[in-house]
């Protein structure tokens, strides 16, 4: 496994997206260093080209292909495993990207006229979904219980992207240009790179508070955790 020094460092953006959203922490350089196991990330999160919603929609069809994936891999315990621990890792990456990139943006251009309230349930869902998915992580494939609790964590999952992906994002790319979207994908994609890899339910999930833990705190002992896993590949692109 390749140990690699991250040095990320944001830029001030020239379009209408709050500087606070758009870096990484409120610092403006970030620095650990960390095995990280996710082929290119931080190289990809300067070349998004993507609008936001296209890179969001692909983490959701990347957790349905691994659950799919898991169902045809009955038999095959340690493959099973290895699609699970990948599907925690991009589940509980991708939620602290929206949370810190894509809910303040939701609350603070008001979107669908009632930006704060929606922002609030979407955490919400958040909440759920990483609760179950904590249970999730402290099984192992073939646990009594195993697959009940991952057929749950996908169907809350799937309610809360379908709710997304047909009312939350539509608005999002019709009030906002696409330069600007295309914007938050590089901070979308920065944030997954340094966000924490397993689901902490109960940590903040706004920011400011949120930022002391999609950071430094939590993530790099995460990823050491994650040097003794096996992980299955994401067969979706992230763009
Ligand atoms: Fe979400
Ligand atoms: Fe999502």
């Amino acid at each position: 496994m390749l140990s690699r020094r991250f040095i990320l460092t944001a830029r001030p953006s020239v379009l209408r997206i709050p500087a606070h959203i758009l870096r990484p922490t409120a610092a403006a350089t970030v620095r650990f260093n960390t095995t990280f196991p996710q082929k290119n990330q931080a190289a990809e999160s300067f070349t998004a080209r993507k609008p936001v919603e296209v890179l969001i929609k692909n983490d959701h069809r990347s957790f349905e292909e691994l659950y799919d994936r898991y169902k045809k891999n009955a038999g095959n315990a340690e493959e099973q495993q290895a699609i699970i621990n990948e599907l925690i890792r991009e589940v509980a990456q991708h939620s602290i990207a929206e949370e810190t990139v894509v809910y303040p943006l939701i609350e603070e251009r008001n979107i669908l006229g009632s930006g704060e309230h929606i922002a609030d349930h979407l955490r919400q869902d958040h909440f759920e979904v990483k609760k179950l998915l904590l249970k999730l992580d402290k099984m192992r494939v073939g646990d009594k219980g195993f697959d009940e609790t991952l057929n749950n964590v996908m169907r809350v999952l799937k309610e809360h992207a379908t709710e997304e992906e047909t009312k939350e994002l539509p608005e999002i790319a019709k009030v906002i240009p696409e330069p600007e979207r295309i914007d938050l994908s590089k901070a979308f994609l920065r944030r997954k790179a340094i966000s924490p890899t397993h689901p902490h339910p109960h940590a903040p999930d706004k920011p400011p508070t949120l930022e002391v833990l999609a950071g430094l705190p939590v993530a790099p002992i995460d990823k050491l955790r994650d040097q003794t896993r096996k992980f299955a590949e994401r067969r979706i692109p992230q763009e």
